[in-house]
Protein backbone atom coordinates (compact mmCIF):
# COMPACT_ATOMS: atom_id res chain seq x y z
CA UNK A 1 0.00 0.00 0.00
CA UNK A 2 1.38 3.63 -0.50
CA UNK A 3 0.04 6.10 1.79
CA UNK A 4 0.21 9.69 1.70
CA UNK A 5 0.63 12.21 4.99
CA UNK A 6 -0.58 16.24 3.82
CA UNK A 7 1.15 18.26 6.51
CA UNK A 8 2.09 21.73 6.63
CA UNK A 9 1.77 23.34 10.29
CA UNK A 10 4.15 22.87 13.39
CA UNK A 11 1.69 20.48 15.56
CA UNK A 12 1.40 18.52 12.01
CA UNK A 13 5.08 17.67 12.17
CA UNK A 14 4.44 16.74 16.03
CA UNK A 15 1.41 14.48 14.65
CA UNK A 16 3.26 12.93 12.11
CA UNK A 17 6.33 12.07 14.06
CA UNK A 18 4.96 8.86 16.12
CA UNK A 19 2.38 8.02 12.72
CA UNK A 20 5.07 7.63 10.48
CA UNK A 21 7.34 5.56 12.88
CA UNK A 22 4.49 2.90 12.69
CA UNK A 23 3.94 3.25 9.04
CA UNK A 24 7.74 2.63 8.24
CA UNK A 25 8.31 -0.27 10.38
CA UNK A 26 5.32 -2.19 8.70
CA UNK A 27 6.99 -1.42 6.16
CA UNK A 28 4.07 0.47 4.19
CA UNK A 29 5.04 2.88 2.06
CA UNK A 30 4.80 6.46 2.87
CA UNK A 31 4.80 9.14 0.88
CA UNK A 32 5.22 12.84 2.87
CA UNK A 33 3.78 16.24 1.34
CA UNK A 34 4.91 19.37 3.22
CA UNK A 35 2.35 22.21 2.01
CA UNK A 36 4.84 24.62 3.06
CA UNK A 37 2.21 26.47 5.59
CA UNK A 38 5.31 26.84 8.18
CA UNK A 39 8.76 27.31 6.33
CA UNK A 40 10.95 29.26 9.08
CA UNK A 41 13.50 26.70 10.42
CA UNK A 42 12.10 26.68 13.80
CA UNK A 43 8.71 25.99 12.94
CA UNK A 44 9.30 23.38 10.38
CA UNK A 45 12.23 21.50 9.37
CA UNK A 46 13.34 21.59 12.94
CA UNK A 47 10.62 19.53 13.76
CA UNK A 48 12.16 16.77 10.99
CA UNK A 49 15.37 16.81 12.37
CA UNK A 50 14.53 16.62 15.78
CA UNK A 51 11.91 14.11 15.34
CA UNK A 52 13.52 11.91 12.91
CA UNK A 53 10.76 12.57 10.04
CA UNK A 54 12.13 11.54 6.68
CA UNK A 55 12.35 14.73 4.34
CA UNK A 56 9.41 15.41 3.01
CA UNK A 57 9.26 14.13 -0.72
CA UNK A 58 7.41 16.76 -1.64
CA UNK A 59 7.41 20.81 -0.69
CA UNK A 60 4.81 23.10 -2.06
CA UNK A 61 6.60 26.10 -0.52
CA UNK A 62 3.04 27.98 -0.19
CA UNK A 63 3.77 29.88 2.98
CA UNK A 64 1.64 32.79 4.27
CA UNK A 65 -1.27 34.70 2.51
CA UNK A 66 -4.88 35.26 3.13
CA UNK A 67 -7.17 31.83 3.97
CA UNK A 68 -8.85 31.28 0.48
CA UNK A 69 -5.41 32.29 -1.35
CA UNK A 70 -3.60 29.64 0.41
CA UNK A 71 -6.09 27.13 0.78
CA UNK A 72 -6.91 27.23 -2.53
CA UNK A 73 -2.55 26.99 -3.97
CA UNK A 74 -2.34 24.01 -1.49
CA UNK A 75 -5.46 22.38 -3.28
CA UNK A 76 -3.75 23.45 -6.87
CA UNK A 77 0.00 21.97 -5.48
CA UNK A 78 -1.72 19.01 -3.69
CA UNK A 79 -3.96 17.51 -6.66
CA UNK A 80 -0.88 17.30 -9.26
CA UNK A 81 1.00 15.44 -6.50
CA UNK A 82 -1.96 13.18 -6.01
CA UNK A 83 -2.90 12.56 -9.47
CA UNK A 84 1.36 11.40 -10.04
CA UNK A 85 1.46 9.81 -7.17
CA UNK A 86 -1.88 7.63 -7.06
CA UNK A 87 -1.67 6.50 -3.57
CA UNK A 88 -4.04 3.79 -1.66
CA UNK A 89 -5.13 6.57 1.02
CA UNK A 90 -4.48 10.13 1.70
CA UNK A 91 -4.25 11.68 5.48
CA UNK A 92 -4.63 14.53 6.74
CA UNK A 93 -4.09 15.36 10.40
CA UNK A 94 -5.44 17.92 12.67
CA UNK A 95 -7.69 21.33 11.61
CA UNK A 96 -5.67 23.52 9.38
CA UNK A 97 -5.97 24.99 6.03
CA UNK A 98 -3.36 22.06 5.16
CA UNK A 99 -5.36 19.64 6.65
CA UNK A 100 -8.42 21.32 4.77
CA UNK A 101 -6.89 21.77 1.00
CA UNK A 102 -5.69 17.72 1.51
CA UNK A 103 -9.15 16.44 2.02
CA UNK A 104 -10.63 18.58 -0.46
CA UNK A 105 -8.15 17.55 -3.05
CA UNK A 106 -8.07 13.68 -2.20
CA UNK A 107 -12.07 13.50 -1.93
CA UNK A 108 -12.61 15.04 -5.59
CA UNK A 109 -9.96 12.67 -7.26
CA UNK A 110 -12.22 10.22 -4.95
CA UNK A 111 -9.08 8.51 -3.18
CA UNK A 112 -9.84 7.18 -0.26
CA UNK A 113 -9.14 10.00 2.86
CA UNK A 114 -8.24 9.35 6.66
CA UNK A 115 -8.84 11.78 9.02
CA UNK A 116 -6.40 11.56 12.32
CA UNK A 117 -8.13 13.43 15.53
CA UNK A 118 -11.60 13.62 14.04
CA UNK A 119 -14.76 14.79 15.94
CA UNK A 120 -13.07 17.58 17.48
CA UNK A 121 -15.65 20.56 18.12
CA UNK A 122 -15.33 23.99 20.08
CA UNK A 123 -19.21 24.78 18.21
CA UNK A 124 -17.46 28.23 17.33
CA UNK A 125 -17.50 28.62 13.48
CA UNK A 126 -15.44 31.78 13.67
CA UNK A 127 -12.30 29.74 14.83
CA UNK A 128 -10.83 28.95 11.08
CA UNK A 129 -9.92 25.53 12.57
CA UNK A 130 -13.92 25.01 12.98
CA UNK A 131 -14.53 25.03 9.58
CA UNK A 132 -11.82 23.18 8.39
CA UNK A 133 -12.70 20.29 10.56
CA UNK A 134 -16.31 19.75 10.34
CA UNK A 135 -15.18 19.85 6.32
CA UNK A 136 -12.48 17.30 6.83
CA UNK A 137 -14.77 14.95 8.59
CA UNK A 138 -17.05 15.47 6.07
CA UNK A 139 -15.12 14.56 3.70
CA UNK A 140 -13.33 11.49 5.76
CA UNK A 141 -13.55 7.57 4.86
CA UNK A 142 -12.38 6.91 8.18
CA UNK A 143 -12.11 9.17 10.93
CA UNK A 144 -9.44 8.73 13.61
CA UNK A 145 -11.48 10.31 16.93
CA UNK A 146 -9.12 10.86 19.78
CA UNK A 147 -12.25 11.28 22.19
CA UNK A 148 -15.09 9.69 23.12
CA UNK A 149 -16.68 13.31 23.27
CA UNK A 150 -15.06 13.36 19.32
CA UNK A 151 -17.63 10.17 18.53
CA UNK A 152 -20.17 12.00 19.78
CA UNK A 153 -19.80 14.48 17.70
CA UNK A 154 -19.12 13.26 14.89
CA UNK A 155 -22.29 10.86 15.76
CA UNK A 156 -24.67 14.30 16.05
CA UNK A 157 -23.70 15.46 12.71
CA UNK A 158 -24.81 11.74 11.28
CA UNK A 159 -21.29 10.49 10.59
CA UNK A 160 -20.58 6.78 11.99
CA UNK A 161 -19.24 4.76 9.03
CA UNK A 162 -15.01 4.98 9.11
CA UNK A 163 -15.09 5.91 13.26
CA UNK A 164 -12.78 4.24 15.35
CA UNK A 165 -11.91 5.58 18.62
CA UNK A 166 -8.28 5.17 18.77
CA UNK A 167 -6.76 7.40 21.55
CA UNK A 168 -4.55 10.20 20.42
CA UNK A 169 -1.81 10.46 18.42
CA UNK A 170 -0.37 13.05 20.70
CA UNK A 171 -0.02 10.64 23.54
CA UNK A 172 2.08 8.82 21.62
CA UNK A 173 4.35 11.70 20.60
CA UNK A 174 4.94 12.70 23.91
CA UNK A 175 5.38 9.13 25.14
CA UNK A 176 7.85 8.99 22.51
CA UNK A 177 10.07 11.72 22.96
CA UNK A 178 9.94 12.31 26.53
CA UNK A 179 12.71 10.26 27.45
CA UNK A 180 14.67 12.12 24.83
CA UNK A 181 14.06 15.25 25.45
CA UNK A 182 15.54 14.48 29.21
CA UNK A 183 18.37 13.27 27.58
CA UNK A 184 18.79 16.21 24.89
CA UNK A 185 17.47 18.95 25.99
CA UNK A 186 19.47 21.56 27.52
CA UNK A 187 17.08 24.77 27.68
CA UNK A 188 16.72 24.66 31.26
CA UNK A 189 20.17 25.59 32.13
CA UNK A 190 20.21 27.39 28.77
CA UNK A 191 17.38 29.53 30.38
CA UNK A 192 18.84 29.20 34.28
CA UNK A 193 15.43 28.12 34.91
CA UNK A 194 14.42 25.79 37.80
CA UNK A 195 11.96 23.04 38.09
CA UNK A 196 8.37 25.33 39.16
CA UNK A 197 9.87 28.20 39.02
CA UNK A 198 8.88 30.14 35.81
CA UNK A 199 5.51 30.05 33.78
CA UNK A 200 5.01 28.84 30.55
CA UNK A 201 3.12 30.53 28.09
CA UNK A 202 1.89 30.15 24.56
CA UNK A 203 -0.47 32.46 22.63
CA UNK A 204 -1.08 32.11 18.69
CA UNK A 205 -5.05 31.45 18.26
CA UNK A 206 -6.35 33.88 15.67
CA UNK A 207 -9.19 35.44 18.28
CA UNK A 208 -6.19 36.47 20.43
CA UNK A 209 -3.43 37.57 17.80
CA UNK A 210 -5.71 39.99 15.73
CA UNK A 211 -7.29 41.63 18.48
CA UNK A 212 -4.98 44.09 20.33
CA UNK A 213 -7.62 44.54 23.46
CA UNK A 214 -7.44 40.89 24.11
CA UNK A 215 -3.68 40.87 23.64
CA UNK A 216 -2.93 43.77 25.93
CA UNK A 217 -5.25 42.12 28.64
CA UNK A 218 -3.57 38.88 28.41
CA UNK A 219 0.05 40.72 28.86
CA UNK A 220 -1.03 43.17 31.90
CA UNK A 221 -2.05 39.89 33.22
CA UNK A 222 1.57 38.33 32.94
CA UNK A 223 3.05 41.37 34.31
CA UNK A 224 1.53 40.79 37.79
CA UNK A 225 2.16 37.43 37.50
CA UNK A 226 4.41 36.10 40.83
CA UNK A 227 7.04 34.50 39.09
CA UNK A 228 9.24 34.87 35.56
CA UNK A 229 7.18 34.16 32.45
CA UNK A 230 9.13 32.17 29.57
CA UNK A 231 7.05 32.95 26.17
CA UNK A 232 8.20 31.28 23.24
CA UNK A 233 6.61 33.65 20.33
CA UNK A 234 5.05 32.43 17.52
CA UNK A 235 5.89 34.37 14.47
CA UNK A 236 1.98 35.52 14.08
CA UNK A 237 1.89 37.06 17.90
CA UNK A 238 5.46 38.65 17.21
CA UNK A 239 4.19 40.10 14.66
CA UNK A 240 1.05 41.53 15.76
CA UNK A 241 2.68 42.63 18.83
CA UNK A 242 5.07 44.91 16.37
CA UNK A 243 2.18 45.57 14.38
CA UNK A 244 -0.36 46.77 17.26
CA UNK A 245 2.77 48.61 19.21
CA UNK A 246 2.50 46.10 22.28
CA UNK A 247 6.24 45.61 22.79
CA UNK A 248 6.01 47.77 26.00
CA UNK A 249 3.61 45.23 27.12
CA UNK A 250 5.96 42.68 27.13
CA UNK A 251 8.63 44.35 28.73
CA UNK A 252 9.97 43.35 32.99
CA UNK A 253 8.52 40.10 33.73
CA UNK A 254 8.30 38.36 30.44
CA UNK A 255 11.18 36.75 29.13
CA UNK A 256 10.10 36.13 25.50
CA UNK A 257 12.17 33.35 23.09
CA UNK A 258 11.94 32.15 19.79
CA UNK A 259 9.48 29.02 19.30
CA UNK A 260 11.76 26.36 20.72
CA UNK A 261 11.88 22.83 19.33
CA UNK A 262 9.44 20.06 20.45
CA UNK A 263 12.03 18.40 22.84
CA UNK A 264 12.99 21.52 24.41
CA UNK A 265 9.21 22.17 24.39
CA UNK A 266 9.01 19.31 26.36
CA UNK A 267 11.15 20.35 28.93
CA UNK A 268 9.99 23.76 29.35
CA UNK A 269 6.59 21.83 30.02
CA UNK A 270 7.31 19.43 32.59
CA UNK A 271 9.29 21.83 34.69
CA UNK A 272 6.82 24.77 34.91
CA UNK A 273 4.45 25.65 37.93
CA UNK A 274 1.58 26.15 35.49
CA UNK A 275 1.06 26.75 31.50
CA UNK A 276 -1.19 29.65 30.18
CA UNK A 277 -1.98 28.93 26.83
CA UNK A 278 -4.33 29.05 23.68
CA UNK A 279 -2.52 26.14 21.94
CA UNK A 280 -4.42 22.57 21.64
CA UNK A 281 -1.43 20.84 21.41
CA UNK A 282 0.14 22.26 24.62
CA UNK A 283 -3.62 22.32 26.72
CA UNK A 284 -3.28 17.91 26.09
CA UNK A 285 0.39 18.17 27.00
CA UNK A 286 -0.04 20.10 30.47
CA UNK A 287 -2.59 17.11 31.51
CA UNK A 288 -0.20 14.06 29.98
CA UNK A 289 2.30 15.99 32.66
CA UNK A 290 0.69 16.88 35.36
CA UNK A 291 1.01 20.49 34.89
CA UNK A 292 -1.95 22.62 35.94
CA UNK A 293 -3.42 24.22 32.57
CA UNK A 294 -5.03 27.91 32.31
CA UNK A 295 -6.48 28.46 28.52
CA UNK A 296 -6.91 31.67 27.43
CA UNK A 297 -10.01 30.74 25.67
CA UNK A 298 -14.27 30.75 25.85
CA UNK A 299 -13.95 27.39 24.66
CA UNK A 300 -11.89 24.04 24.51
CA UNK A 301 -12.03 21.03 21.99
CA UNK A 302 -10.40 18.95 25.10
CA UNK A 303 -13.43 19.32 27.75
CA UNK A 304 -12.56 16.18 29.42
CA UNK A 305 -9.46 17.75 30.74
CA UNK A 306 -11.34 20.78 32.46
CA UNK A 307 -13.77 18.36 33.48
CA UNK A 308 -10.63 16.64 35.62
CA UNK A 309 -9.98 20.01 36.84
CA UNK A 310 -6.32 20.32 35.17
CA UNK A 311 -7.41 23.06 32.77
CA UNK A 312 -9.54 26.25 33.56
CA UNK A 313 -11.04 27.95 31.01
CA UNK A 314 -10.86 31.76 31.12
CA UNK A 315 -10.53 33.59 27.48
CA UNK A 316 -8.70 36.85 27.79
CA UNK A 317 -10.19 38.71 30.72
CA UNK A 318 -7.00 39.73 33.21
CA UNK A 319 -8.81 39.28 36.73
CA UNK A 320 -9.89 35.93 35.84
CA UNK A 321 -6.29 35.08 34.01
CA UNK A 322 -5.22 35.87 37.65
CA UNK A 323 -7.90 34.70 39.68
CA UNK A 324 -7.27 31.25 37.96
CA UNK A 325 -3.45 31.69 38.56
CA UNK A 326 -3.94 32.56 42.61
CA UNK A 327 -6.02 29.38 42.65
CA UNK A 328 -3.89 26.97 41.08
CA UNK A 329 -3.88 23.72 42.09
CA UNK A 330 -3.73 19.72 40.17
CA UNK A 331 -6.37 18.40 38.97
CA UNK A 332 -8.06 14.56 40.02
CA UNK A 333 -5.44 11.63 40.28
CA UNK A 334 -5.97 10.19 36.37
CA UNK A 335 -3.99 7.26 36.13
CA UNK A 336 -2.78 6.99 32.14
CA UNK A 337 -3.42 3.76 30.35
CA UNK A 338 -0.72 3.04 27.98
CA UNK A 339 -3.27 3.71 25.38
CA UNK A 340 -1.04 4.26 22.09
CA UNK A 341 -2.98 5.11 18.76
CA UNK A 342 -0.75 4.42 16.06
CA UNK A 343 -0.53 1.07 15.83
CA UNK A 344 -4.22 1.12 16.29
CA UNK A 345 -4.54 3.31 13.26
CA UNK A 346 -2.19 1.70 11.70
CA UNK A 347 -3.99 -1.92 11.74
CA UNK A 348 -7.38 -0.05 11.32
CA UNK A 349 -5.86 1.57 7.71
CA UNK A 350 -4.56 -2.07 6.09
CA UNK A 351 -7.77 -3.57 7.35
CA UNK A 352 -9.88 -1.11 5.21
CA UNK A 353 -7.86 -1.27 2.41
CA UNK A 354 -7.70 -4.79 2.42
CA UNK A 355 -11.15 -5.03 2.73
CA UNK A 356 -12.43 -2.34 0.09
CA UNK A 357 -9.76 -3.02 -2.16
CA UNK A 358 -9.32 0.06 -2.05
CA UNK A 359 -12.90 1.84 -3.31
CA UNK A 360 -14.04 3.36 -0.58
CA UNK A 361 -16.55 5.98 -1.64
C1 LIG B 1 -1.81 27.72 11.91
C2 LIG B 1 -3.18 27.04 11.96
C3 LIG B 1 -3.60 26.84 13.41
C4 LIG B 1 -2.53 26.13 14.21
C5 LIG B 1 -1.21 26.85 14.05
C6 LIG B 1 -0.12 26.06 14.74
C7 LIG B 1 -4.71 27.58 10.11
C8 LIG B 1 -5.89 28.35 9.70
N1 LIG B 1 -4.19 27.86 11.32
O1 LIG B 1 -1.97 29.02 12.46
O2 LIG B 1 -4.77 26.06 13.44
O3 LIG B 1 -2.91 26.10 15.54
O4 LIG B 1 -0.88 26.97 12.67
O5 LIG B 1 1.01 26.79 15.01
O6 LIG B 1 -4.25 26.74 9.37
N2 LIG B 1 4.51 32.85 10.03
C9 LIG B 1 5.86 33.02 9.93
N3 LIG B 1 6.64 31.92 9.74
C10 LIG B 1 6.16 30.67 9.63
C11 LIG B 1 4.76 30.51 9.74
C12 LIG B 1 3.96 31.60 9.94
O7 LIG B 1 6.38 34.13 10.01
O8 LIG B 1 6.93 29.71 9.46
C13 LIG B 1 3.66 34.04 10.29
C14 LIG B 1 3.20 34.76 9.03
O9 LIG B 1 3.17 36.11 9.30
C15 LIG B 1 1.78 34.26 8.85
C16 LIG B 1 1.32 34.04 10.28
O10 LIG B 1 2.49 33.62 10.99
O11 LIG B 1 0.97 35.18 8.16
C17 LIG B 1 0.22 33.00 10.41
O12 LIG B 1 0.61 31.75 9.84
P1 LIG B 1 -0.50 30.71 9.32
O13 LIG B 1 0.16 29.46 8.91
O14 LIG B 1 -1.39 31.37 8.33
O15 LIG B 1 -1.39 30.46 10.58
P2 LIG B 1 -0.97 30.17 12.09
O16 LIG B 1 -1.40 31.35 12.90
O17 LIG B 1 0.43 29.75 12.16
N1 LIG C 1 5.46 23.54 20.45
C1 LIG C 1 6.82 23.49 20.23
N2 LIG C 1 7.54 24.66 20.36
C2 LIG C 1 6.96 25.85 20.70
C3 LIG C 1 5.56 25.87 20.93
C4 LIG C 1 4.83 24.71 20.78
O1 LIG C 1 7.38 22.43 19.94
O2 LIG C 1 7.67 26.86 20.79
C5 LIG C 1 4.68 22.29 20.32
C6 LIG C 1 3.81 21.93 21.49
O3 LIG C 1 4.55 21.22 22.46
C7 LIG C 1 2.72 21.10 20.84
C8 LIG C 1 2.57 21.73 19.50
O4 LIG C 1 3.77 22.46 19.25
O5 LIG C 1 3.14 19.76 20.66
C9 LIG C 1 1.39 22.63 19.50
O6 LIG C 1 1.39 23.42 18.38
P1 LIG C 1 0.69 24.84 18.31
O7 LIG C 1 0.48 25.38 19.67
O8 LIG C 1 1.49 25.65 17.35
O9 LIG C 1 -0.69 24.50 17.58
P2 LIG C 1 -2.09 23.89 18.07
O10 LIG C 1 -1.86 22.65 18.84
O11 LIG C 1 -2.78 24.95 18.86
O12 LIG C 1 -2.80 23.67 16.78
Amino acid sequence: FKVISIVGARPQFIKLAPFSIELRKSGIKEVILHTGQHYDENMSDLFFKELEIPEPDYNLGIGSSSHGEQTGRMLIGIEEVLIKEKPDVVIVYGDTNSTLAGALASSKLHIPLAHVEAGLRSFNKKMPEEINRIVADHLSDILFAPTETAVENLKREGIEKGVYLVGDIMFDALMHFSKLAKEKSKILEKLSLYPKGYYLVTIHRAENTDNPERLKSIFSALQELDKEVIFPIHPRTKNKVKEFGLEDYLKSRIRIIDPVGYLDMIQLEKNAYAILTDSGGVQKEAFWLKVPCITLREETEWVEIVKLKWNRLVGANKEKILEAVRNIKEGEDVNFEENYSAPKMREILVRELEKRGGEFK
